[in-house]
C-alpha cells in the first residue's frame, strides 16, 4: 500500500503517520525528519538543506528526488516499497508529484491513496506553537491536545521533548506563504484522482485515526 499524506504545516500528517504506519506496518518516509536529522548530522545534504528549512522555503526539488529515490529504489529497499509506504511531506511541488508517479511506475507500482489534510489557516499557528517532538524517537505532542504523560518527556520511549525551530510565528508565517504559492496548487491535481480523499484536519485525533482506517480497510 501506498499512501501520500497532502496538507498544509501543522494539519496533523506527521501525528497520523506515525499511528498509520504501527497500525498498517507501513514504512513512514517524513522529508521534514529526514532533512532534520541531515542537517542535525551536519551531512553535506544537511549543508544544502539548512537555509532552506530555517527560512520556512522549499528544498530544491533535485535534491528532494534524489533522496527520495535513494529511500525507496535499489535493490534493498525494493521489498520494502512494495511492502507498502507512507509519504508524510512529499510531495509538494507538481514536480516532485509526477517524479513520484515515474519511480513508483518503473518499480511496478503506485499511490494507492492520497489524503488531503484540510483546516482553517488561521487554527495553524496554534497548532504549531503547541507543538513538542521527541528528540530521540520523533514522536509528536501537543501541550493542549495531545499532551505526553508526564510534562516534557516522551511516553514511547522516555527521551526529551523539544519545539521545533522552525515553529516560531514569523517562521510559520512563511512556511504557509511558501505552501499557498507552491504545495496548493498539487491539491487539485491530487483531487481529480479516484484515490484521493479529504479529510477534516480540525477534527479530533482519533476521529480522524478511525476515519483513515477504515478507508483503508483496517
Ligand atoms: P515538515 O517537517 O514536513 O513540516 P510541515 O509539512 O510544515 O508539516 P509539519 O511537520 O509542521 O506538520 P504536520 O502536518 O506533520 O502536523 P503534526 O502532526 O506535527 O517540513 C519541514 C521543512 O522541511 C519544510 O518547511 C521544508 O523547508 C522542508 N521540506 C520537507 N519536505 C519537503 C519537500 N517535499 N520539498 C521541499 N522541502 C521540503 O501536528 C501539528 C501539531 O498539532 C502537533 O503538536 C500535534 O500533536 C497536533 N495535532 C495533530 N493532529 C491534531 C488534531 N486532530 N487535533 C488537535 N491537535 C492535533
Amino acid at each position: 500500500m501506498i499512501i501520500v499524506l497532502l496538507g498544509a504545516p501543522g494539519t496533523g500528517k506527521g501525528t497520523q503517520a506515525q499511528f498509520l504506519a504501527r497500525r498498517f506496518d507501513l514504512e513512514a518516509i517524513s522529508t521534514g525528519d529526514i532533512l532534520r536529522q541531515e542537517i542535525k548530522n551536519g551531512t553535506s545534504l544537511g549543508k544544502k538543506a539548512e537555509k532552506f528549512v530555517t527560512s520556512g522555503g522549499l528544498v530544491p526539488d533535485d535534491i528532494i528526488i534524489d533522496m527520495i529515490r535513494g529511500r525507496i529504489d535499489g535493490p534493498e529497499n525494493r521489498s520494502r516499497t512494495r511492502t507498502g509506504v507512507i509519504f508524510d511531506g512529499f510531495p509538494r511541488t507538481l514536480s516532485q508529484a509526477k517524479a513520484l508517479e515515474k519511480m513508483l511506475s518503473s518499480l511496478g507500482s503506485g499511490i494507492d491513496r492520497a489524503i488531503y489534510f484540510h483546516m482553517p489557516e488561521e487554527r495553524i499557528i496554534e497548532r504549531l506553537s503547541g507543538r513538542r517532538v521527541c528528540t530521540d524517537c520523533g514522536e509528536t505532542y501537543h501541550v493542549v491536545y495531545n499532551p505526553p504523560k508526564e510534562v516534557g518527556v516522551c511516553g514511547k520511549c522516555g527521551g526529551a521533548l523539544y519545539q521545533r525551530e522552525d515553529d516560531k510565528p514569523e517562521i510559520i508565517r512563511q512556511r504557509l506563504q511558501t505552501y499557498n504559492r507552491d504545495t496548493a496548487p498539487i491539491i487539485d491535481y491530487y483531487s481529480k484522482k479516484d484515490y484521493y480523499l479529504q479529510v477534516d484536519a480540525y477534527d479530533d485525533i482519533d476521529r480522524i485515526k478511525e476515519k483513515i482506517t477504515r478507508v483503508l480497510g483496517g
